[in-house]
């Protein structure tokens, strides 16, 4: 979910309605406002996008310097108008919006229900809200206080906003576990859940902590912790520009940012990579190498496009640092009990670096004394603060709930990173390793000449765009860019589609096989090419139809397929940044022909900030 919130001399609607529009990406179930205008609470809120919702308040009553306003991806109850934020409390005094889980919800509202609560929605949040006044009317505190009793008292995850009626000077706001950003301007503050909504009225910003109590008004922000005493809040200067976060010309943020990788990429590497001296400067990496030299196993903890980046990370830290490597999904690795041993190193992976079960993942194996280096994207993200040291991707604000560029800066940080632990290792030779950083150097051009002309894509987009199943196949680093082929694929066009590793597919998939079934394959000269080869073969004898990314110059693959697109020739420790393009560019164009609005698929959220 997003909110926003805005409390100072504008008026509060505009700035928090084109905050909602930034925040979409987070969830798009349903999206609401909540006003006070002359000590009147105003409350809309509308299933659907944030334009429903837009439409719904013409002709309103949109006065007010005070708003909260959500964007809701569901958790607890269906998508609809009545399981919309902001809830209402039962006297009709307060309101509040929520991002996040109250997992122990249901005593809490068995206990409500005794005494006497009728709840309007199925939402935990509603639950939070009377819980919250109940605690008020019983004990005649102040909503502060309740506020405060009523959170030590919750399990889950949260970031609220409560607005009081009585009181349109003051929003109240609190985290654990999901994010909160507070902008700080002159006589207003904003509160969003991250600072694309905040970043065109101030650069100054304060990333609110778990376990704070934020009390902010026009003029004057106060933090606590829950055991009341004062915090004193740590300002951070934002890094990022408005232009970063519209769509510049493009249809789609997702096109726009697929084309942006030449540069993300180059923006990456800049700075740390330096080919013609044959180095390569991680301040991260270089400040803790004993951690990563001594390590006995690297795990690497993450989700969904992350989790794929994770995957190549495996096949680079094997092959070039001889380390053992093991990659987790972050929801599985939490809750299975696992074993963590001195000298184990966790890489996480997260493009928002606020991923739920990533960030509780770390938190556990944190605990349990492993060591944390963070590849995260969203600079001050909660996953970027917990860890003990990281890389930023430098990808840059990432709208399009399908990844891509950040996919393409994970690579670029992972592989940087095997490199130089090699290098310092002793694992990889001199001439080895002076070509690799070559290689790598090399890569923003590449990419941006497959996206010269993306013509020969679209048209095998529009070819394929009406079947119902794809696969995607792969091996080596390759095997992990199958898997998110077929990830992109299914994200935005809603095609069923499966990643295997090519010589697997033999065991099970290859039942599928018929003239109907489109079988994408990475076919790049590699040190798998010939194996591939035979893979394509097989498929072939079985009528499959063939879809290639070869490498450019290659004259046996096309004799073997339906279609093909190219990609420059490159060593293939640094390919999978080049093979994923063309598969970024077909789920695009397939998704948009079939109507898709690939930004916003339907059900999935950008930043899934419960478990
Ligand atoms: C969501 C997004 C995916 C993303 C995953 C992990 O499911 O839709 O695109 O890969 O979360 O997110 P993270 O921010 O941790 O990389």
């Amino acid at each position: 979910c997003g909110i926003v919130g805005y409390i100072g001399h504008r008026q509060a609607y505009p700035v928090v309605l084109k905050g909602l529009k930034r925040l979409e990406y987070r969830g798009y179930d349903s999206a609401g406002v909540a006003l006070i205008n002359n000590n009147k609470l105003n409350i809309y809120k509308k299933q659907g996008k944030v334009s429903n919702l837009e439409e719904y308040v013409i002709g309103k009553d949109l006065d007010g310097q005070i708003a909260i306003g959500h964007t809701r991806w569901a958790t607890h109850g269906e998508p609809s108008d009545r399981n919309s934020h902001p809830h209402l409390s039962a006297s009709g005094q307060f309101a509040m919006i929520h991002n996040g889980i109250i997992e122990n919800y249901a005593p809490l509202k068995a206990e409500l229900i005794n005494k006497g609560y009728e709840f309007k929605s199925d939402t935990d949040t509603e639950v939070l809200l009377n819980f919250i006044e109940d605690i008020k009317i019983n004990n005649n505190s102040t909503l502060e206080e309740a506020l405060r009793i009523a959170l030590k008292r919750i399990v889950g995850a949260y970031c609220i906003l409560l607005i009081d009626q009585e009181d349109p000077t003051t929003i109240l706001a609190a985290r654990k576990g999901s994010p909160l950003v507070i902008g700080i301007g002159k006589g207003e503050h904003f509160l969003a859940s991250d600072a694309t909504p905040i970043i065109e009225y101030t650069k100054e910003v304060v990333y609110v902590n778990d376990y704070q109590i934020a009390i902010v008004r026009a003029d004057e922000l106060v933090l606590k912790n829950l055991g009341n005493e004062v915090e004193t809040p740590f300002i951070t200067k934002l890094d990022m520009e408005l232009a970063a976060i519209e769509k510049g010309g493009f249809d789609h943020f997702m096109i726009k940012e697929i084309h942006e990788q030449p540069q993300t990429i180059y923006d990456c590497l800049r700075g740390r990579l330096n080919a013609a001296e044959g180095t390569i400067k991680m301040g991260g990496v270089d400040n803790n190498i004993d951690k990563l030299l001594n390590a006995n196993r690297i795990i690497v903890v993450a989700c969904g496009t992350s989790w794929h980046a994770g995957l190549v990370a495996e096949y680079l830290f094997e092959e070039l640092c001889r380390i053992p490597v093991e990659v987790e999904y972050a929801s599985e690795f939490r809750y299975r009990n696992p074993v963590i041993l001195t000298g184990d190193v966790i890489i996480a992976v997260s493009q928002s670096g606020e991923t739920a079960d990533t960030l509780v993942a770390l938190e556990n194996a944190k605990e349990q004394g492993a060591f944390i280096f963070g590849v995260v994207n969203a600079v001050g993200s909660s996953i970027a603060r917990i860890s003990h040291a990281g890389a930023y991707t430098h990808s840059g604000p990432e709208i399009g709930v399908a990844s891509t560029k950040a996919f393409t800066g994970q690579l670029a940080v992972l592989t940087m990173m095997a490199l130089k632990v090699a290098k310092a290792k002793g694992t990889i030779s001199e001439l080895r390793y002076v070509e690799l950083i070559r290689e790598l150097d090399a890569i923003p051009g590449k990419v941006a000449e497959i996206l010269k002309d993306t013509t020969a894509i679209q048209k095998i987009a529009e070819k394929y765009k009406d079947a119902s199943d794809f696969l995607y196949l792969g091996r080596g680093y390759n095997f992990p860019v199958a898997l998110e082929g077929a990830l992109k694929l299914k994200e935005i066009s809603y095609i069923h589609a499966e990643g295997y590793p090519a010589a697997e597919m033999k065991h099970g998939p290859i039942a599928l096989v018929d003239e109907t079934l489109p079988v994408v394959f990475v076919a790049t000269k590699d040190r798998f090419y010939e194996k591939i080869v035979s893979n394509v073969q097989e498929i072939k004898a079985r009528r499959g139809q063939v879809i290639c990314v070869a490498t450019e110059g290659d004259t046996v693959i096309p004799g073997m397929s339906n279609d093909v697109v190219y990609v420059p020739d490159a060593d293939e420790i640094v390919g999978a940044m080049l093979s994923v393009v063309p598969m970024q560019v077909l789920s695009y164009y397939i998704g948009t022909y079939r109507g898709i609005d690939v930004d916003k698929p339907r059900n999935l959220a950008k930043s899934v900030t419960v478990e």
